[in-house]
C-alpha cells in the first residue's frame, strides 16, 4: 500500500489547474447505459473510482476507447448488454449503485451488488433506501439475496410524482437518469440541486431528453424514447478547488487556482474570507494569497448546496481551523460521523473535541510531523494538508483513498512547493 512521506512545513505558491469532477463524472458514465448511440466524455478526471466506473460498463457491455491520456472516452454498445453488477467492482465505489436504475429502466432487469465506498456514518452505514424506495415507485421490483438487489420491470418505467423524504445526491442522480426513458411525466420534488446533478441533467438534456427543474428543488422529467448520439465536457471539480484554496489559507501562500466555475463554490470562498484569505475572482480562476494571522470562525455548518459548506470540504476546513488564532467549531449535518479525521489530525498535535456531530476546534496549532493513516477519501486530503503545515516528517498511509478522488496530487502539490513522496 502506497504512502506518503510529507516534509514540512512548506508555503505553497504558484498554479494549480482543477481536473474534472469526480462526483459528475461517475453520474454521467452511469447514464451512459441509457444509450444505444456512441458517447463521448470529455475532461474526466484521471482518479480511481473513474477508472472503476468505466470497468463497470465494460462489464456491463459497454465498448470504451480511451483518447487524450484517457481524459476523453468514447462509450459505445457493441456487445450484447449484460446486467449482473458484481460485488468486485462495487465493493470499493458506492457510486457502482448507479448502475441499477439505468439498466432496469433501458434493459428492464438487473442483479446489482451492495455497494461500497467511503465510511462517513459509522455503524449507520451508507443506506441506499431513498433510491430503492423512488425506482420502486417507478414500477420497479426488487428483491436482496446475498448481497445482490435482483431488480426487474414489466416493460417501461412509468413516471410518477415522487417526493424524497430526504435529500439525497446520489438518489437525486439516480432518479433523474431512470426516468429519462419511462413512459410519461416523472416530478422528483426535495432534489438536491448540488451542481454535479445539474451537470447531469446538462448531460442528459443535451442528448435529447427532457428535464426541466421546476422549483427550487423540484425536477420535471419526461419520457423520451431514446437518446442522442452526445459529445459532453464535464465540469470542474468544486472539491478539488476548495481543497487547494484551503491549501493556501492554511499555508500562508498564494495559489492561483483555474479550470472550474468560481461561483459554485460561494460558501467556501465566504467562510474563507472569514479567516482572512484575500481572494480575487476571474471567469474560470481565483487567486487566493493566505492571511498572516488565520482567524477563527465559530458555528460552521454543513449542508446540502448551497446552504453552506460542503460536507466534501467539512476535513480539510477543520484542519484550516486548527491553525486560526481562537476557538472554532462545525457541525456536521450531512454525514453525522465523518469525523475520523480529527483523531489522527490529534497525532500531528491539534486539539479536537467531538459531541455528537459537533466538532470544537482549538486554534493555535502548531503542527507537528507524525505517522497517520488515512480513513476515507476527504479525511485523507485533510491530513495531506496538515502533513503539509507541520513542522517536520509526516507519512500518512493508505493513501489508495486520495488515488481515488485526487488526480495526481503529489504532482500537483509538488509543483506549487510541497515536499511530498509516494513510497511504495
Ligand atoms: C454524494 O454521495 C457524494 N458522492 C459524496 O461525496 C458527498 O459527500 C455526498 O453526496 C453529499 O454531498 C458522489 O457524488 C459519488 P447523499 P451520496 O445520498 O449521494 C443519507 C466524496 O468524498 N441517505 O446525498 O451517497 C446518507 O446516509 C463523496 O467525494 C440515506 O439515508 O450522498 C447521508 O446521511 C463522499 N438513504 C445523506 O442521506 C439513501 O438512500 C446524504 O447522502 C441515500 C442517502
Amino acid at each position: 500500500m502506497d504512502k506518503f512521506l510529507i516534509k514540512g512545513p512548506s508555503i505553497l505558491k504558484g498554479k494549480v489547474s482543477i481536473a474534472g469532477s469526480k462526483n459528475s463524472s461517475l453520474p454521467i458514465l452511469a447514464a451512459t447505459l441509457l444509450f444505444d448511440k456512441p458517447v463521448i466524455i470529455q475532461n474526466l478526471p484521471r482518479v480511481k473510482d473513474i477508472d472503476t466506473m468505466l470497468n463497470l460498463l465494460k462489464s456491463l457491455g459497454s465498448k470504451i476507447q480511451y483518447f487524450e491520456d484517457k481524459k476523453k472516452v468514447k462509450i459505445s454498445k457493441i456487445n450484447k448488454p449484460k446486467h449482473f453488477a458484481s460485488y468486485s467492482l462495487l465493493k470499493t465505489m458506492r457510486a457502482g449503485i448507479l448502475v441499477l436504475g439505468p439498466l432496469v429502466s433501458k434493459h428492464h432487469k438487473s442483479i446489482t451488488s451492495f455497494p461500497g465506498g467511503c465510511i462517513l456514518n459509522g455503524n449507520s452505514g451508507r443506506p441506499i433506501d431513498l433510491h430503492l424506495n423512488a425506482l420502486q415507485k417507478l414500477g420497479m421490483k426488487y428483491e436482496i439475496k446475498k448481497g445482490y438487489i435482483f431488480a426487474s420491470s414489466k416493460g417501461k418505467l412509468k413516471g410518477r410524482d415522487i417526493k424524497f423524504p430526504r435529500i439525497s445526491v446520489g438518489a437525486t442522480q439516480h432518479l433523474i437518469m431512470s426516468s429519462v426513458l419511462s413512459n410519461g411525466k416523472t416530478i422528483l420534488k426535495n432534489c438536491a440541486i448540488e451542481p454535479e446533478v445539474k451537470d447531469l441533467s446538462n448531460f442528459l438534456n443535451n442528448a435529447g431528453a427532457n428535464i426541466k427543474w421546476i422549483g427550487k428543488r423540484t425536477c420535471q422529467i419526461i419520457g423520451v424514447n431514446s437518446l442522442n448520439e452526445i459529445s459532453y465536457t464535464v465540469m470542474g471539480d468544486r472539491i478539488e478547488t476548495g481543497t487547494f484554496c484551503v491549501a493556501a489559507t492554511l499555508t500562508k501562500g498564494n495559489l492561483k487556482i483555474n479550470g472550474f466555475d468560481p461561483k459554485l463554490i460561494r460558501s467556501e470562498l465566504n467562510l474563507l474570507k472569514k479567516t482572512g484569505a484575500k481572494i480575487k475572482i476571474l471567469k474560470n480562476e481565483i487567486n487566493i494569497k493566505g492571511p498572516k494571522k488565520i482567524k477563527n470562525i465559530n458555528n460552521i455548518k454543513t449542508k446540502e448546496y448551497p446552504l453552506a459548506l460542503a460536507t466534501d470540504l467539512q476535513a480539510q476546513f477543520m484542519v484550516l481551523l486548527c491553525k486560526a488564532n481562537g476557538r472554532s467549531s462545525i457541525t456536521e449535518n450531512i454525514f453525522k460521523s465523518r469525523f475520523v479525521h480529527a483523531m489522527e489530525l490529534q497525532r500531528l498535535g491539534a486539539k479536537i473535541s467531538i459531541k455528537n456531530n459537533k466538532a470544537t476546534i482549538e486554534g493555535n496549532t502548531n503542527f507537528i510531523g507524525a505517522e497517520v493513516m488515512s480513513s476515507d477519501l476527504r479525511a485523507s486530503a485533510a491530513l495531506v494538508l496538515a502533513a503539509i503545515a507541520a513542522k517536520g516528517e509526516s507519512i500518512v498511509s493508505r493513501v489508495y483513498h486520495i488515488d481515488r478522488g485526487y488526480e495526481k496530487i503529489e504532482d500537483k502539490l509538488r509543483k506549487i512547493g510541497a515536499k511530498i513522496k509516494r513510497i511504495k
